[in-house]
């Protein structure tokens, strides 16, 4: 099968995975509800839950305790696009193809759907305690996802990049703020992966280094793109860097090196995931395809 084939197969089993937790829209919050859905089913790549798939299979997953926790991180990630897009953020007008949330809903709704997203991922994952009551490496996972969320990770990230926005930026304090609010949330997806297949905390932290280089590359080539391609493409709007006056890898280093970047980090994701014992080639296809990503 080819990747692209493989790939489509592969969304779609996350997809519904995602479906089959999703809250019902009923009852006097009903219009809550119907925003949280309203992001959630408007498409989005699903890149985190694939990852934390695949590395599942990689360490040789095969429980359903994952299922909880796939749909967890893409409902904390859709939070985190919620929030991002917010007038009192990146205060942009279309996410996935859409009018954002907030323009839909009103301020408020979006802003207590984001809450909700992020309160109703740990109620989903929660349910993995009760799924396998006696594996110890729920509880190992659960703490990861959370923290890589919280203010040691993406939300301590979207902090340093709103505060900063308008100021000139170091090239150090630009990195922090990539590996806080990208990178995080994909190291929580894989790792998560890894802890709940029970790989050792040695491989458990090579897959944190992976993680956090396909981030570092995935926020370059969005910056890059947020430059180069088009709303129709990207399903959200461009130049929104250049709005808000944020400083990025393409305004610090210009385009071709930024694009070399994306290239050199992904590829040395690649090399120490080679240097893996346990093979997956499909995620090893899926993060070289992110470097040539156009959306
Ligand atoms: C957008 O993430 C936010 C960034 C971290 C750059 P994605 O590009 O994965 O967004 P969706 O999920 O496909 O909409
Ligand atoms: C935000 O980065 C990353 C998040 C944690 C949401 P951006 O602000 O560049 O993401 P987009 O371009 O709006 O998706
Ligand atoms: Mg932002
Ligand atoms: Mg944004
Ligand atoms: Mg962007």
């Amino acid at each position: 099968m080819n990747f692209e084939k493989e790939m489509k197969e592969k969304v779609k089993e996350v997809q519904a995975v995602i479906d089959s937790y999703l809250p019902e829209e009923s009852g006097f919050q009903r219009t809550l509800l119907e925003a949280m859905n309203y992001s959630m089913t408007a498409g989005g790549k699903r890149l985190r839950p694939l990852m934390m798939l695949e590395t599942y299979r990689l360490f040789g997953g095969t429980s359903g305790v994952i299922r909880p926790f796939l749909a967890a991180i893409e409902m904390i990630h859709t939070h985190s696009l919620i929030h991002d897009d917010l007038p009192a953020m990146d205060n942009d007008e279309y996410r996935r193809g859409r009018k954002t949330t907030h323009v839909v809903y009103g301020e408020a709704m979006g802003i207590l759907a984001g809450d909700g997203l992020l309160n109703f991922a740990y109620e989903t994952a929660a349910r993995a305690f009760e799924m396998e009551p006696d594996n110890k490496n729920v509880g190992k996972a659960f703490r990861v996802l959370t923290s890589k969320t919280g203010i040691y990770g993406m939300i301590g990230g979207q902090s340093v990049d709103v505060e900063m926005a308008g100021q000139p930026l170091s090239a150090e304090k630009l990195d922090f703020i990539y590996r806080l609010k990208t990178s995080a949330l994909i190291e929580g997806a894989m790792m998560t992966g890894a802890i709940l297949a029970g790989a050792s905390d040695e491989k458990i932290d090579k897959i944190q280094q992976i993680a956090q280089k396909v981030g570092i590359a995935f926020q370059i080539q969005d910056d890059i793109l947020d430059m180069t391609s088009s709303m129709a493409v990207l399903g959200k709007p461009i130049n929104s860097d250049e709005k808000n006056h944020k400083t990025t890898y393409v305004t610090l280093y210009g385009l071709e090196d930024s694009r070399k970047k994306v290239e050199g980090i992904s590829r040395e994701a690649i090399a120490l995931l080679d240097s893996l014992e346990e093979k997956n080639e499909f995620l090893r296809a899926l993060i070289l395809s992110l470097i040539y990503r156009e959306k």
